[in-house]
């Protein structure tokens, strides 16, 4: 069996060339996905593999995208934690409403396009909130991560290790990009194109609905090295990931919270193959892993060799195209495709938020909600600052 070294990482991570809330203002629980219209079709976007892989397996039919049983308990979620605001990152200068009159539509063109990309791909919701989160990590929610170039010739974005083939969602914000162009020129900015899609893509996978916050601009730089420094493998360590959010301004326990973000969509077996097969040089699977777990992983991730078997996308859970506490659940019994999920369990600092999320998916859903719409704002360009850009994959 092969175990993925650090070379076959970066390869794997190898960048493309050809690119194909505010705080809860208005926050309402809703039942999610309540239009027949939102249900996909059984499709999944490929490239992926076309096995089986039982519950996991991404060839398993698709649970429709409806986050069953949101919105049933009303718990206040939110006591106990920091108040909305609270933090480094407050999002000055945003606000619901923001195109209210330049761009009325903006928001029902979000839901009607996600609705219809959904049919086609129901991990849209899941490569969007990545997108987001990498985008917003990296200096702020600019829409950096969309250029393809800049002034300067630097590497953009993109070209990161932690982007390349693994970043989706790109694609699905030229096309929304688009739509907003065609209602509104010039006026709907792709930093808030990517804010308002992640938003829905989180009010149809939680079931917690709420308007956006809007007013981002779009900034005119990119730069590879700085997705390098403030990204994380998936091997990383407690320390290492709660850096990253120390500089978002997130705590260890909200840390934890948005984690629960690998409740859906999928990684692939390379970025976790050595858990199975060959833990720490040890040409055994990971101790922690329960042993029917790793049989489960080995029938989805086969030895390499097979060119449409060597690196299939794996679900993160059974459920993934609900953002819910299944992840958590897993993780309780050590149940984590990533190394960097699996430390959390154990750690004093990360543990009894997992274990607290756990047992209440409401609670989860709802803090979830809070700290996206947190992350979504974080150091933003508004006013006079950046640009809207024409296009999103370059400056003006
Ligand atoms: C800093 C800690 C984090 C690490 C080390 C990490 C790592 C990863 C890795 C390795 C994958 C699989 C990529 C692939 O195989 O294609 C992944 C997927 C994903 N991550 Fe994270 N992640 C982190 C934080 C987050 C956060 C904070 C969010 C959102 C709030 C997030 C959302 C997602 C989603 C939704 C996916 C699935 C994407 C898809 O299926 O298209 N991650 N992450």
């Amino acid at each position: 069996m092969v175990a993925p070294s650090k070379a076959n990482l970066e390869d794997f991570f190898k960048p493309f060339h050809h690119f194909g809330g505010g705080w809860n203002p208005e926050e309402q629980v809703l039942p999610p996905q309540q239009e027949e219209e939102q249900t996909p079709g059984a499709q999944v976007n490929e490239p992926r593999g076309s096995y089986t892989g039982g519950a996991y397996g991404v060839g398993a039919p698709p649970p429709p995208p409806q986050a069953p049983g949101a919105a049933k308990k009303g718990a206040d979620a939110s006591a106990g934690y920091n108040k909305p605001g609270e933090g480094v990152n407050k999002g000055e200068g945003l606000v619901v409403g923001f195109y209210d009159k330049s761009c009325p539509a903006a928001e029902r063109i979000v839901r009607e396009w996600l609705q219809k990309v959904l049919k086609s791909n129901p991990y849209a919701t899941a490569n969007i909130i990545r997108l987001a989160f990498h985008d917003c990590a990296v200096g702020g929610c600019d829409a950096s991560i969309l250029l393809d170039a800049v002034a300067q010739g630097d590497k953009v974005e993109k070209g990161s290790i932690f982007n390349g083939v693994s970043l989706k969602g790109a694609d699905l914000i030229d096309d929304l990009k688009m739509r907003f162009e065609e209602e509104c020129p010039q006026t709907v900015s792709c930093a808030d194109a990517i804010a308002f899609s992640a938003n829905e893509a989180m009010a149809m996978s939680t079931g917690v609905r709420q308007r956006p916050l809007a007013g981002r601009r779009d900034s005119v730089n990119s730069l590879a090295t700085a997705a390098d420094q403030n990204l994380a493998s998936p091997t990383a360590t407690v320390d290492q990931m709660s850096e990253i959010f120390r500089k978002l301004g997130f705590n260890a326990e909200e840390m934890v919270v948005l984690l629960g973000a690998h409740s859906i969509g999928t990684a692939h077996c390379d970025l976790f193959m050595d858990r199975v097969y060959n833990f720490r040089n040890t040409q055994k699977p990971d101790p922690v892993l329960p042993l029917p777990y790793v049989d489960q992983l080995k029938g989805i991730c086969t030895d390499p060799g097979t060119p449409q078997f060597r690196n299939p996308p794996v679900n993160f859970d059974e459920t993934p195209y609900a953002l819910d506490n299944l992840y958590f659940r897993n993780l309780v019994q050590n149940k984590s495709l990533l190394l960097s999920d699996s430390s959390l369990l154990g750690d004093a600092r990360t543990g009894p938020t997992v274990r607290q999320m756990a047992d209440d998916d409401m609670l989860f859903r709802k803090r979830f909600a809070e700290l996206f719409a947190r992350l979504t704002s974080f150091n933003v360009l508004t006013g006079n600052n950046g640009e809207v850009r024409r296009t999103c994959r370059s400056t003006n």
